[in-house]
């Protein structure tokens, strides 16, 4: 690119001068509009529980859910992405929880499709929650067999549609699963059930906080890294993302976020499909725990957050989203 002009009758700062004009000139604003929040859902009746890798998030029971969804709904935050702790002693080796129709996913659904109809409702298709080793899918021969794991996945996406999910988004990182999932949903008339496929998902050591919070971290013995991708490779996204869109899927999403924001770019530039980014959980933790101790000032979290949009992303899975929502209507 050609530099225009040269100082000193171009001055950069006139621009800078006064943030009416800072404003008016700015070229990315995050609105509740880009944001989706995480919810975790645990067992038994009226309890809320920390979680102590993530300061600051709980988890409800089904009972306890409407304090959080009228939250997001007062602050007309887009929609919620629902993730269960599952009870240990409903864990075993192919997650057949996951089909269970009274599971706290689906329990979660159809509450908030009764009680709060006009929140979108996005869950995850992946088996972790419910196997007995933390998994995505099934061990069979010592392998996470890709196979047999999709004909899970697709009973488990058909029984979220069911409950009335609005949004699948299958996080396994297997192959084939959204062609699967989409076939699946079509047979079945559920044709508008968007698929946001997590098609770009790196074996990545910022979900710690995350396994934690779903009671995974202890179950799990060995890396997810033969299904998720290598951090140090950037030109598979282009496959694992027109693949996904060939297969059906409506929306990608990339995550980790912060540290991927090259690959959000990249997409952005290749496909025309909406993109997302997750900010994961040990961002989150990373940035609130700074916070907390006074390191960082609470401003970094709208910076960091504004970062996706530079980069591309049409909204971000945040577990700050509740603290956006409300400094956004603030300073309104
Ligand atoms: C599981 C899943 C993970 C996250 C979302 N879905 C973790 C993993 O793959 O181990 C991570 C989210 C976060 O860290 O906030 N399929």
């Amino acid at each position: 690119m050609k530099i225009i002009g040269s100082f000193p009758k171009t001055r950069l700062r006139r621009l800078r001068k006064s943030g009416w004009l800072r404003n008016l000139i700015s070229e990315n604003n995050i609105s509740q509009n880009d944001l989706v929040l995480p919810i975790f859902i645990r067992d038994g009746r009226n309890k809320i529980d920390t979680i102590k890798s993530m300061p600051g998030i709980r988890r409800y029971t089904i009972d306890k859910l409407p304090i959080i969804l009228k939250q997001v709904k007062n602050f007309k935050i887009p929609m919620v992405a629902l993730f269960p702790y599952t009870p240990n002693k409903k864990k075993d080796n192919s997650g057949s929880e996951a089909l269970n129709p009274n599971n706290l996913i689906c329990k979660g659904i159809r509450l908030i499709k009764k009680k709060f109809p006009e929140i979108g409702v996005m869950c995850d298709v992946a088996l972790d929650p419910y196997t007995s080793h933390g998994h995505d899918g099934v061990i069979i021969n010592k392998k996470i067999d890709n196979d047999e794991t999709i004909k899970i996945l697709e009973k488990q996406a058909l029984l979220q549609a069911q409950m009335g999910c609005d949004v699948i988004a299958p996080s396994d990182m297997m192959d084939g699963r959204v062609g699967v999932i989409r076939k699946i949903l079509d047979k079945n008339n559920f044709t508008d059930v968007c698929i946001l496929s997590y098609a770009v998902k790196y074996a990545s050591n910022f979900y710690g906080p995350f396994r934690d919070a779903v009671g995974t971290k202890s179950k799990l013995k060995t890396s997810k890294k033969t299904y998720q991708m290598d951090f140090r490779n950037s030109s598979e996204v282009f496959r694992e993302v027109g693949l996904d869109i060939k297969e059906g899927a409506d929306i990608v999403m990339v995550k980790p976020g912060l540290i991927y924001l090259d690959i959000i770019s990249k997409i952005k530039k290749n496909f025309n499909v909406p993109v997302m980014a997750y900010q994961v959980s040990g961002e989150y933790s990373l940035i609130k725990n700074a916070i907390k101790k006074k390191l960082l000032d609470e401003s970094s979290i709208i910076e960091s957050i504004t970062s996706f949009k530079r980069a591309g992303a049409c909204a971000i899975v945040t577990y700050f989203a509740l603290d956006i929502a409300k400094k956004i209507k603030l300073s309104n």
